[in-house]
């Protein structure tokens, strides 16, 4: 089992009636660990959003780092990215990070995803990730995210869902520890069945094209998030001690009991599903012709995804689009 990265001690550390987790060292180093485990599938989330070179990026929620540091490679010099949090702690903890890798075009600012001073439709890319999971609010966090994202511009989400979160062979500390950890989120306002909600909420909130992709991680001894459900429980201890769901000591025994089983050479877990979605924020659709031509019908509205992109029409064949070329109609025939 790789022990949590060191983080030095920088600010005043925040547990709240309204949020799970500690905001602690232990807790930043469990962000970043997770964050590095999930980097591959988070590069193919952006990647297929097609992340390039200028552009604007909001990661909504961000924690000690979120996912800047990729964003940040795609959007290169010209490009900028904003993490906002509303945690000082995490933010300090963030700034350090980013100074340590050298993340130029990075800034981090103070700020709650529903009060704060960023320009409305100031970003081509708006991301959150586990925010939900953490606070809820679900449809409350989709529309602040649209409302931060440019018309043409894109919507991603990444949340958790605790339905595939396993372990084989089965072990009764480590299902006791799951059910007090989900229970915990509840009481707290989080969801952990969140990510299997965001589709249906991205569709409801207008996003076009919404795209769908899932991943999971999974451990056994000695991987990097092997241990992800105690360090899970131990930055929710405050929130489970509060609500009576296991005394402290119960709580230390389980643990012990828990990381003894994930430390067996033949125990496998998975951790939770990770739901990605994202979406194209609509440009004007008081634009939209009716019927453009007879025979035809509008399938969508939609604006290049990326400078230069080569898009296949079905009337036009491959058709070169030019950076902010406005709106691309996209028809089919009736067949
Ligand atoms: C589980 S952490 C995820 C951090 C980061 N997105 C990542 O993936 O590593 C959830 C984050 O949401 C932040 N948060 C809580 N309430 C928030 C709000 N109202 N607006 C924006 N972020 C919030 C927390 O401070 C915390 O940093």
């Amino acid at each position: 089992m790789h022990p949590a990265p060191k983080v030095r001690q920088v600010a005043r550390f925040v547990t709240d009636a309204t949020y799970p987790m500690e905001r602690t060292p232990a807790e930043f180093g469990r962000l970043r660990l997770q964050a590095e485990s999930l980097a591959f599938d988070t590069g193919i989330l952006l990647d297929r959003i097609g992340v390039g070179a200028g552009w604007r990026c909001l990661d909504l929620g961000c924690g000690a780092g979120g996912i800047t540091d990729l964003l940040s490679a795609r959007a290169g010099p010209t490009g900028r990215v904003v993490g906002l949090d509303p945690d000082a702690a995490s933010l300090a903890a963030a700034r350090r990070w980013a100074g340590e890798k050298g993340l130029e075009n990075v800034e981090f600012v103070e700020g709650d995803a529903f009060a704060h001073a960023q320009p409305p439709e100031g970003f081509d890319l708006v991301h959150e990730r586990f925010v939900m999971t953490t606070i809820g609010r679900h449809r409350e966090l989709v529309d602040s995210a649209l409302a931060l994202t440019r018309p043409g511009g894109v919507v991603a989400i990444q949340e958790a869902d605790a339905g595939v979160l396993t372990c084989y062979p089965p072990h009764p500390a480590w299902d006791r520890l799951k059910a007090i950890v989900t229970t915990a989120f509840e009481h707290a306002g989080g969801d952990c069945f969140s990510g299997r909600q965001v589709f249906r909420l991205a569709v409801e909130a207008g996003l076009q094209q919404v795209e769908f992709r899932t991943c999971v991680v999974g451990t056994r001894r000695g991987d990097p998030l092997v241990d992800f459900l105690p360090q899970t429980i131990l930055s929710t201890k405050p929130v489970i001690l509060k609500h009576g769901l296991a005394s402290e000591a119960e709580l230390a025994r389980l643990v012990d009991d828990c990381r003894r089983h994930l430390g067996a050479p033949t125990t496998v877990q998975t951790s939770v599903l990770v739901i990605q979605v994202w979406g194209w924020k609509p440009v004007d659709t008081r634009r939209a012709p009716t019927i453009p031509t007879p025979g035809f019908s509008v399938l969508s509205v939609d604006r290049p995804r990326r400078p230069h992109s080569r898009r296949f029409t079905p009337t036009r064949g491959a058709v070169d689009v030019a950076p902010r070329a406005g709106v691309l109609w996209s028809v089919a025939r009736h067949e």
